[in-house]
């Protein structure tokens, strides 16, 4: 076995690609293609990494919330669950999917910017620990809902911080300009506070707020614990609230290609810690129970997508086009974002990558693509294509366009692999039709 790929659960045996101690080309034989692949043992390691660190820099009560929009899948619910760390969901289908996996409902964080009374009252009937609150509809809907109930429901306000984090517009989430929350700068955050604190069947336990995604520097966190702890001891003076919870949002960024920097996830958790442990000395704040919402940093390289080639089409003086069995259906991140991937010839490692070439999926239009300007070995029809670190917001952002069955979900463990999710079929596509 060599080691000379981006991540460590990435190996060869003679020309064929490991992934978690298992041969690709075996599991495309075995599952079929298109297939995400999901390495438990790397998910479980980070969830661990953030469980560990977040123990010892932040204190007792402390720990990961996983952002499950990065993949959600009643399994993965199992997995965190075992772990005994808390779920961020963000819709009723999330919620529901977790219920149903039997998810301890009580380390549970219920987000968006746009939650109906029904979704509200359904949370409460599965026992939501606790509602990000987004908006001042919201507030008052949770405490109709509540009190029709008899119940007293937790809630974290929704704060937008300012910060911006250096990173893709699209997912930069924590600034002024934003549809999540409730800004500082204008006064509305400091009024959610106040407003909170007047409904009687609501605890208001703290703040959350968010700064973005794919965020490799750690001074955007620093300056989002000096803008918070300034704000938790500001609410202290005026309304004599003083937050026990702070919710930091996720964000770490993951390396996708070799040009992208590795973050180490201890690191970043002990400056915030130090961060965090001089603020509330300057302020006089008693630390509260810090809560991070880890997505991307647990699952993207716990994740690897096999296809089949289907053609190889050489446009003479212009573009290669190696054509899979998948594309936008199953990843649309190239088609949305540009986001870069690494793509190995599963069967062909070791060998001169010197075709240039473009990834491109099967749907019946030209944005269809994986990747662009790559470089693979010669490969031909039947060849295993992977695709590196698809474990998050894949999965989840799929799509059935051209009515593509999405693919399986297989994890492996231990070199032992088991479906997690079943392919669809053809008649899972037309099974609402009348
Ligand atoms: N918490 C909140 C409130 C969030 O909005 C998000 C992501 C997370 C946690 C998790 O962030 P992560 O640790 O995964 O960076 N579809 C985009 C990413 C959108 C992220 C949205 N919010 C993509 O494919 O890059």
């Amino acid at each position: 076995m060599s080691n000379k790929f981006l991540h460590d659960n990435l190996s060869s045996v003679g020309s064929n690609l490991y992934f978690a101690g298992v041969s690709v080309k075996e599991l495309a034989m075995r599952y079929g293609t298109p297939l995400l692949v999901l390495d438990e043992g790397k998910m479980r390691s980070h969830i661990n990494e953030y469980k560990d660190a977040m123990a010892k820099y932040f204190g007792k009560g402390s720990m990961p919330l996983y952002a499950s929009k990065a993949c959600s899948f009643k399994e993965i619910y199992r997995i965190v669950d075992s772990e005994e760390v808390g779920t961020d969901i963000v819709s009723p289908g999330e919620l529901y999917t977790a219920v149903c996996a039997g998810f301890d409902m009580s380390k549970a964080f219920f987000h968006g910017n746009n939650k109906t009374d029904k979704d509200i009252a359904f949370a409460m009937d599965n026992g939501i620990g606790y509602f990000v609150c987004d908006g001042i509809e919201e507030l008052d809907a949770i405490q109709r809902e509540a009190a029709y109930r008899e119940i007293t429901q937790k809630i974290l306000l929704r704060i937008a911080p300012g910060i911006d984090p250096h990173t893709h517009k699209k997912i930069s989430t924590g600034g002024i300009d934003s549809k999540f929350g409730s800004a500082i700068a204008t006064g509305l955050a400091e009024t959610m506070v106040k407003e909170a604190l007047a409904r009687s069947n609501v605890e208001l336990m703290g703040y959350h707020c968010h700064i973005g995604s794919q965020i490799f520097e750690v001074d955007p966190y620093i300056d989002a614990v000096d803008i918070m702890s300034e704000f938790i001891a500001d609410m202290k003076a005026k309304f004599g609230f003083e937050a026990k919870v702070l919710n930091l949002g996720g964000g770490f960024g993951v390396r996708y290609v070799e040009s992208d920097p590795t973050i180490s996830i201890t690191e970043n958790i002990k400056q915030i810690g130090a961060q965090l442990d001089k603020k509330c000395a300057e302020y006089n704040l008693n630390k509260p129970i810090i809560y991070l919402e880890p997505g991307r940093s647990l699952v993207a390289d716990a994740g690897l997508t096999i296809y089949e080639v289907g053609s190889v089409k050489e446009i003479k003086g212009v573009k290669n086009y190696v054509s899979i069995d998948g594309g936008m259906t199953d990843n649309p991140r190239f088609a949305l974002y540009q986001s870069s991937y690494t793509v190995l010839a599963a069967t062909h490692i070791g060998e001169e990558a010197n075709f240039k070439c473009t990834l491109a999926g099967r749907c019946c239009e030209s944005g269809d693509i994986i990747q662009e300007d790559i470089y693979l070995p010669k490969v031909t029809r039947g060849d295993i294509i992977a695709v590196l670190v698809t474990g998050a917001y894949n999965y989840s952002m799929s799509s059935n366009y051209n009515r593509v069955a999405r693919p399986g979900v297989v994890i492996v463990r231990d070199g032992e692999s088991r479906i997690a999710v079943k392919r669809e079929t053809y008649d899972d596509l037309i099974s609402l039709d009348l």
